[in-house]
């Protein structure tokens, strides 16, 4: 992991030289855990922390772990993007923005490496952005959501179950009673797996 994590802080100093972006990479177990969480990109607090999902984000995801009935510490947390999006306004403040494609280029190919690394015994994407990198960007979160599916990744056959963003749950209160009957069909299928 730490020769991962090497690689990708050269190629973006190489990439950006004038730039000091900030690498927020995945934590947790690293060696086979039975989930690997993969989100959309850091955002502040992420960045400040130098870890993902915190603040905010964070405690979505300690309601999700909740609901699955799984600790922080057993799964594996990363993003397909490692730096924060932003955008200025014109008033100069600095706000979170999707990746965009080039973004999303760069660092899906290492999002490849980093889950052979983890080898994982089941991916959970959240969101369009996470599911797109895994599946393909004909994939869309409304139709694949809450049941499992099978990812080639590069000729490594995966199982992929994904969610919605937890925080597009939020923003939109109507999605909240499809994303707990996802939860606990989450649920469902680790238990039906063994996996934890
Ligand atoms: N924080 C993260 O680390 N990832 C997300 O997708 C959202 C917030």
């Amino acid at each position: 992991m730490e020769a991962f994590q090497e690689t990708v802080r050269r190629f973006f100093k190489d990439l950006w030289p004038a730039e000091e972006k900030i690498l927020v990479f995945g934590e947790g177990q690293t060696h086979q855990p039975p989930l690997m969480l993969i989100g959309e990109a850091p955002g502040e607090q992420e960045t400040l922390q130098h870890r993902p999902f915190v603040g905010k984000a964070g405690k979505n995801l300690d309601a999700f772990l909740q609901a699955v009935s799984l600790r922080r510490e057993d799964i594996y947390i990363s993003n397909v993007v490692k730096i924060r999006p932003t955008k200025v306004s014109p008033r100069g403040s600095i706000s979170n923005r999707p990746p965009n494609r080039e973004e999303l280029a760069l660092f899906t190919p290492f999002l490849y490496d980093e889950i052979r690394l983890v080898s994982p015994r089941l991916l959970v994407t959240l969101g369009n952005v996470a599911l797109q990198a895994i599946l393909g960007r004909d994939a869309v979160i409304g139709a694949c959501h809450g049941r499992p599916h099978t990812a080639d990744l590069q000729g490594t056959a995966l199982t992929v179950f994904p969610l919605y963003h937890p925080a597009s749950v939020i923003y939109n209160r109507s999605l909240l009673a499809t994303y707990e009957a996802d939860l606990q069909a989450l649920r469902a299928h680790l238990d039906a797996g063994n996996v934890i």
